[in-house]
């Protein structure tokens, strides 16, 4: 039996994680969102509790199921799941923020349908919070803190950027310009970066670098204690 299998090794651990995409709504009818499924974030939380973790996910719209033993707190808006972290977060030992949070939302919702008449129509948007900042700033010492950093182009350089920005304790850079492990795909090839380091993964299935993940995770603190 492989040791990863059958450890506990985080017992007594309150894990919180974000998974899947937002939804902003623009009228009764529509809304904006992207590409993810979830997949990465509920792999996370089902290793996790495999692990003995006490598991927090909140997820935005997903096809997905709970894994067993996880707490689903769902949302929909980027505001929503900013509120449901922010409320978890300070009991939190790891954070991990999966969730591909809606960077802008309409600066009005239209109560009816919008409907169309002759010519474009453009729509006025405004920025959310950047969640992970917010938990960044709140951050104790006790606590982990991970983000993602999805990237189309110059993909360490921007992930190296987001984690001192945001003040992770590592970013997990993803690169979704390749079309084999792009959103949807069971299969991710990630890179950990922490302040002073860059780990690059082999291609895997989501299941197992989610392994790979709190298998680095857990290694960096014994380090640091
Ligand atoms: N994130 C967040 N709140 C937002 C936007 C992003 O918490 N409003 C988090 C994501 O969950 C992820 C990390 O920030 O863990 C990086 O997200 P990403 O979209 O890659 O980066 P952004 O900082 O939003 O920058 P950009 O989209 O312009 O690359
Ligand atoms: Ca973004």
């Amino acid at each position: 039996i492989k040791k990863e299998l059958t450890s506990k090794d985080l017992e007594n651990k309150k894990v919180l994680i974000s998974a899947g995409p937002t939804r902003e709504a623009i009228d009764p009818v529509r809304f904006l969102t992207n590409h993810s499924t979830g997949k990465m974030g509920y792999a996370l939380a089902k290793a996790a509790a495999y692990r003995g973790a006490e598991v927090k996910l909140v997820s935005g719209p997903t096809n997905l199921e709970v894994p067993l033993g996880v707490e689903l707190i769902n949302v929909e808006t980027a505001a929503e799941m900013k509120d449901s972290l922010l409320a978890e977060f300070d009991q939190s030992d790891f954070t991990i923020m999966a969730a591909a949070v809606s960077d802008y939302r309409p600066q009005v919702y239209t109560k009816q349908k919008i409907k169309k008449k002759p010519g474009d129509l453009s729509l006025d948007l405004e920025r959310t919070t950047d969640i992970l900042s917010e938990l960044g700033k709140r951050k104790k010492e006790f606590q982990t803190l991970v983000g993602f950093a999805a990237e189309t182009e110059n993909l360490i350089e921007n992930a190296k950027k987001k984690l001192v920005k945001k003040n992770a304790d590592f970013i997990i850079a993803n690169d979704i310009s390749k079309p084999n492990i792009a959103f949807g795909s069971d299969q991710n090839q990630i890179s950990i970066l922490s302040k002073s380091q860059v780990e690059e993964l082999a291609l895997s299935t989501k299941a197992d670098l989610a392994d790979k993940i709190f298998d680095y995770l857990l290694k960096k603190l014994i380090n640091k204690n």
